[in-house]
């Protein structure tokens, strides 16, 4: 379990597999900046999030928890270009808990995490460049706007949107600020 101030990331489970169905087969939670939620089953997600794969690479799912133990959303790590081994991050939380600080809080546990645990010198993020909490979010994190991919993303509406590229190294990262570490 990854603990931060007000969030808790935690790995995903085969009993988490009928809600994140849910999550990302709905157009609300997957947003207007994402392409319009091509249906999964539970049986396929169960196998992803058990496997810790996705399209054969590294692909792994957490659940964001509030303290009580409410479940607000998912991050997730995977592999994205599998030839240069980039590390990329993902992050959705549900509608009703958006703009209250949890999706910052839960890039900022990741960060965290996969410099603590991985012998990595960079991450990336890549969003529509209309996604405005998205991008905030990032910035709030640490990352930097690396450059734009024109028609990079088919999104929601159903239209081809420019993505921005946002990365942080490892030297802007400096020390952990969200988990604690031991002395
Ligand atoms: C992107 C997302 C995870 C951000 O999480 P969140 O919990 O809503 O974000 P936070 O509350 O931490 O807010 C982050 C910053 O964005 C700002 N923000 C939030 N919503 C915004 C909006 N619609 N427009 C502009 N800025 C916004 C906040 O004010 C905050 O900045 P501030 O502290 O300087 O005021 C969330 O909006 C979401 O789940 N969206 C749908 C899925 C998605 O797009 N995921 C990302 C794919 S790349």
């Amino acid at each position: 379990m990854l603990e931060g101030k007000r969030v808790n990331l935690r790995v995903a489970e085969k009993e988490d597999a009928p809600f994140l169905a849910q999550w990302f087969n709905d157009v609300g939670f997957i947003g207007d900046y994402q392409s319009f939620p091509i249906q999964v089953s539970r049986n396929q997600l169960e196998a992803q999030v058990l496997e810790h794969k996705l399209y054969g690479h590294e692909w792994v799912n957490f659940i964001v928890e509030k303290k009580d133990g409410t479940k607000i959303g998912e991050a997730c790590h995977y592999i994205s270009a599998p030839n240069f081994g980039w590390t990329e991050i993902g992050y959705a939380i549900v509608p009703e808990e958006r703009g209250k600080g949890y999706g910052t809080e839960a890039i900022q546990i990741l960060v965290d995490y996969l410099f603590l645990s991985r012998d990595i010198v960079r991450m990336q993020a890549v969003i529509d460049s209309e996604n405005l909490a998205s991008r905030r979010a990032l910035e709030k994190a640490g990352f930097k706007k690396e450059g734009t991919i024109r028609k990079a993303l088919w999104n929601a509406k159903g239209k081809w949107a420019d993505a921005h590229l946002f990365g942080i190294l490892r030297e802007e990262w400096i020390e952990p600020r969200m988990l604690q570490t031991l002395e």
